[in-house]
C-alpha cells in the first residue's frame, strides 16, 4: 500500500505572496505572518503594500511589481531566494482583477488587460517562483482560480476565461510536478468582500455603476477576506489539491457536477430562492 504523507504545515515556513496590498492577498500575509511565517510580498500598488507590510510583526520583504512584469518578477525571485529565513513553504500567485461586460460591448483592450493580469500573471509568478520550490523538493504553488473557474456566468466571458485557465494550467503542473514534493494547489473563492470589484472595470448591463455594484457585491459576498486567508491556509495545510473557499464555492461545485450543462438555470433559481428568503427574513 502506497502512504501518503501530509505536508509540512506552513507555519514558520517562508511564503511569497502576489497581490497582498488588498483584500485576501493582505490577508494571506497577515494570518501568515501570525504564524511565524517570514512574508515576501508584492503589489503593483505600492502605498497597499507597504500598509500590509506596517500591519505585520515578523520578517517581511516588499517589491512594486506589476505582475505582467516577468523581468521584475525573475529579478525578485533571485532577492527572495537570497532573503528566505526559511525554507520556501509556498508561492501564492493571488493577484488578480475583475471585468463585467456583455461580450459584443467589451473591448478587446479590456479584455486583454484582464488576460495578462489574471492569467499571464499566474504564468509569469510560476515562471519566476517555482524554480526555488523544485530545488528544494518541497513546498506549495497555490494559484487563485474563482468559483467562477467552475461555472461559467453570463457577462464574465474574460473572467471566466481567466479562471478556467487557471485551472487546467495549475492541474497540468500538478501532474507534471508529481514525484517531485512540489504540490500544485487551486483556490476557488466564492464571493469574498475584498476591494475586487473597486478595482475592476464595468460595463453594466443592468445600468449600475461600478461603486453601486461594488456595494452590493460586498453586502451579498457570504465570507470575509480573513475567513478566506483561514481557509486556504488549512486547505494548503491539508494537502489539499484544490481548495473550495465559502458556501457559495461549495454549491457552484456539488451543481456544476450534478449538471454539467444545465447548471446556469439551477444556479440563477436558487439565488432567486435565497433572495426571497432574504426579503422574507428582511
Ligand atoms: N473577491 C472575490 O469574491 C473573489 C472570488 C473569486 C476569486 N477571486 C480572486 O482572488 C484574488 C484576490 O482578489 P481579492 O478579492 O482579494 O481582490 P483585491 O482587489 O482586494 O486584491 C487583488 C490584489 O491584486 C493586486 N493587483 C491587481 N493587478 C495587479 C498587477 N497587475 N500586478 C500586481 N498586483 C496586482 C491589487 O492591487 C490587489 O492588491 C484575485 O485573483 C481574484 O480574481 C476573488
Amino acid at each position: 500500500m502506497k502512504l501518503i504523507s501530509k505536508p509540512r504545515p506552513l507555519a514558520g515556513q517562508t511564503v511569497l505572496i502576489t497581490g497582498a496590498s488588498s483584500g485576501m492577498g493582505r490577508a494571506l500575509a497577515q494570518r501568515l505572518s501570525s504564524h511565524g511565517c517570514p512574508v515576501a510580498i508584492l503589489d503593483h500598488n505600492t502605498e497597499g503594500l507597504e500598509k500590509t507590510a506596517a500591519s505585520l510583526s515578523g520578517p517581511v520583504l516588499t517589491r512594486t511589481i506589476d505582475v505582467r512584469d516577468r523581468a521584475a518578477l525573475d529579478d525578485f525571485a533571485g532577492a527572495v531566494g537570497e532573503w528566505a529565513p526559511a525554507p520556501l513553504g509556498a508561492v501564492f500567485n493571488n493577484a488578480g482583477v475583475f471585468l463585467a461586460a456583455p461580450f459584443g460591448e467589451q473591448s478587446a483592450a479590456d479584455h486583454d488587460w484582464l488576460m495578462d493580469i489574471n492569467l499571464l500573471g499566474v504564468v509569469n509568478g510560476t515562471r519566476a517562483f517555482l524554480p526555488l520550490l523544485t530545488a528544494q523538493g518541497s513546498g506549495a504553488l497555490v494559484n487563485t482560480s474563482s468559483m467562477y473557474g467552475l461555472a461559467a456566468m453570463e457577462y464574465h466571458t474574460a473572467y471566466c476565461a481567466s479562471k478556467y485557465a487557471v485551472r487546467g494550467f495549475t492541474d497540468a503542473l500538478r501532474h507534471e510536478l508529481a514525484g517531485t514534493g512540489v504540490r500544485a494547489v487551486n483556490v476557488h473563492p466564492g464571493y469574498v468582500s475584498t476591494a475586487i470589484v473597486d478595482n475592476g472595470r464595468l460595463q453594466d448591463p443592468f445600468g449600475r455603476s461600478l461603486a453601486e455594484v461594488a456595494d452590493e457585491f460586498r453586502a451579498a459576498a457570504p465570507t470575509t477576506p480573513e475567513r478566506a486567508a483561514e481557509l486556504i491556509h488549512r486547505g494548503v495545510d491539508a494537502g489539499k489539491a484544490r481548495v473550495l473557499v465559502g458556501p457559495d464555492a461549495r454549491i457552484f461545485d456539488v451543481v456544476t457536477r450534478l449538471t454539467p450543462s444545465h447548471y446556469n438555470t439551477v444556479l440563477g433559481r436558487l439565488e432567486r430562492l435565497m433572495e426571497l428568503r432574504g426579503r422574507r427574513r428582511g
